[in-house]
């Protein structure tokens, strides 16, 4: 090949330090950063492998659950979603999405294109369900299954699982929860709570980059999808059999597939993304270490401090106190701020720190600040508030000097 002098079109990749305080993604912790510099192994590599399988024994520790599945899919959180409901609801299947936020808005968009009959409840943006609203819509719709999102960033709410999986349960209606914004920042219990398929993301409270999707299921999920299952030609074993059902749509999302590569068979599927999964193997021993109940706590600490902070300051906040994700906050700009905008830009530019917009019908009405994983601690929740108070102050709004950092100090001396 030629050789020029000329520079290339980019110079040398040098990103600001920023502290990412939106509702994800959020700063990586450092040890998964060193994680995914280490180097490639081909996939089917003994070293690999068994990388693959300490995966799947550390996230059925993350989910809570004896699944024997436990295993990522390559894409960002929505790949998990897409993968669990394309893979598991067949073209007219009725299913049942609660709506509280714009998350459940996706998981219907994602169940229409999977060909599902889609049946929706709603509540207001800052709400969440009474469980006896699900079971009765699920008593009207008879669907084969609910599909829930847990904490809904968009409005920063929490939805309680636990009784809405026993009612599915009881039903015998399958349950899918997206849980990528509550992983490790508060309480999962796929098994206890009658869970039977979930996917996450790393990117919020697991403190990972965006790019692969943990997801595990049971073996109701199994039995459906292992009755849709085609095995693509050119890998095919002359033995294979294939189910009775219709065939999953996608083939990069076939849970049938993806469970052969990820068995011991190791039957050839797409080329897993080894630096991601160092990432996840590295996130997932990173959380286990503080341990799962301490990480919670520390969530629920760091929010209660930040939320006692911007109170201090005169903000409100958003959302149906009792059921607020730990994790991230919402702020109602303030009337007397015309530009929400504005604020944000000037704690970006100035100091550094990202926090979040909104969309939908909370756009332009709430900030969300974000406290998870490696970004959740006190030094954090002091530094934003006293920047806030700051740029507050110089857009015009009276703030009492210190209050902010005074009351989330407090809450901390307090713990
Ligand atoms: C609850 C929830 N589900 C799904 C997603 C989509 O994640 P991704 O952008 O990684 O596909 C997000 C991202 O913010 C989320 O908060």
């Amino acid at each position: 090949m030629e050789r020029t002098n000329e520079l290339p079109p980019a110079g040398p990749l040098d990103p600001s330090p920023r502290l990412l305080m939106g509702p994800g993604p959020v700063d990586v912790y450092p040890r998964v950063l060193h994680a995914m510099s280490t180097p490639m192994l081909g996939q089917f590599d003994p070293e690999f492998t068994a990388y693959m399988n300490e995966i799947m024994a550390l996230y059925r520790q993350i989910f809570r659950t004896r699944n024997h599945w436990a295993l990522l899919v390559n894409g960002t959180a929505r790949a998990g979603i897409e993968c669990c409901l394309t893979s598991i609801v067949s073209p007219g299947d009725v299913i049942l999405v609660p709506i509280f936020g714009r998350f459940g808005h996706l998981l219907k968009e994602i169940g229409e294109r999977v060909g599902a009959d889609v049946r929706t409840i709603e509540v207001e943006w800052g709400q969440v369900f009474d469980p006896a609203s699900v079971e009765a819509a699920i008593r009207e719709h008879r669907p084969k299954l609910v599909a829930c999102v847990q904490g809904d960033t968009s409005t920063t709410m929490a939805q309680p699982l636990d009784e809405i999986g026993k009612i599915c349960r009881k039903l015998d209606v399958l349950l899918y929860v997206d849980a990528t914004a509550t992983i490790c920042g508060m309480p999962l219990e796929v098994d206890d709570w009658c869970i039977d398929a979930v996917s996450v993301g790393l990117q919020k409270c697991m403190s990972g980059p965006p790019g692969t999707s943990p997801i595990t299921f049971n073996e109701r999920v199994v039995e459906v999808v292992n009755r849709r299952k085609k095995i693509e030609g050119g890998i095919r074993p002359t033995d294979a059999i294939d189910g009775d059902g219709p065939v999953i749509r996608s083939n990069y999302f076939d849970l049938a597939m993806l469970m052969d590569y990820w068995s011991e068979q190791r039957l050839n599927h797409h080329t897993e993304s080894t630096s991601m999964l160092y990432a996840a193997r590295e996130c997932a021993r990173v959380i286990l270490e503080e341990g799962l109940k301490a990480g919670y706590a520390r969530h629920a600490l760091a929010s209660q401090s930040l939320r006692a902070g911007l109170e201090a300051m005169g903000l409100e906040l958003f959302g149906e106190p009792t059921n607020r994700m730990p994790n991230v906050t919402g702020v109602v700009i303030p009337e007397a701020i015309s530009d929400g905008e504005k604020v944000r830009r000037a704690m970006l530019l100035d100091f550094g720190i990202e926090i979040g917009t909104s969309f939908g019908p909370l756009h332009g009405k709430i900030w969300r600040i974000g406290t998870m994983g490696y970004v959740c601690r006190k030094a954090n929740i002091l530094r934003c508030l006293a920047s806030l108070e700051a740029v507050l102050r110089r857009h015009g709004l009276a703030v009492a000097p210190g209050a902010g950092v005074d009351a989330a100090y407090a809450v901390y001396d307090a713990a």
